[in-house]
């Protein structure tokens, strides 16, 4: 059995559901784990799904996947565009990261357009709403055993 696909979300992300829902739709993170769950379990795949607005407890995941996980995605959030400190972290793993977006940060405003975290990831998927999740587990799965 292989280690889980770790799913983590960072900052207001929570709030999905309700949080400006034009731009990330009316679905709750709940009904993100619920759909990245079905999706890893066609793939014969399990999944961590986890969800902190505090920039350390992230690190603290992350590290933690180093040998706890088969591969990680990771929805940044606004962290994306500020830490760092979590890049650091990711580029500690030597498992596959996916970076995963709700939008597409690219075609909003130019402060989003740069993410530290891209700079660790294996590959990006942005801008499909819950299906960005979905599909990034299904590349994590494909990337890892
Ligand atoms: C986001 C995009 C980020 O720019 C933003 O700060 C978020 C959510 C997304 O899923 O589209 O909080 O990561």
């Amino acid at each position: 059995m292989s280690k889980p696909i770790y799913v983590l979300s960072g900052p207001n992300l929570n709030l999905l559901g309700v949080r400006e829902p034009q731009i990330y739709g009316k679905e709750t993170l709940d009904d993100v784990r619920k759909a990245c769950e079905r999706r890893a379990e066609t793939l014969g795949r399990t999944i961590e799904f986890r969800q902190s607005n505090h920039e350390g407890v992230l690190i603290d995941w992350v590290q933690e996947a180093r040998t706890a996980a088969s591969a990680l995605v990771i929805n940044p959030a606004g962290y994306g565009h500020t830490s760092i400190a979590l890049l650091d972290a990711l580029k500690t793993l030597e498992v596959p990261v996916v970076e995963c977006h709700l939008s597409n940060p690219a075609a909003r405003e130019t402060f989003r357009r740069h993410t530290y975290v891209s700079l660790a990831a294996t590959g990006v998927v942005s801008g499909f709403g819950v299906a960005s999740y979905e599909l990034a587990v299904e590349a994590a799965a494909r990337l890892s055993a």
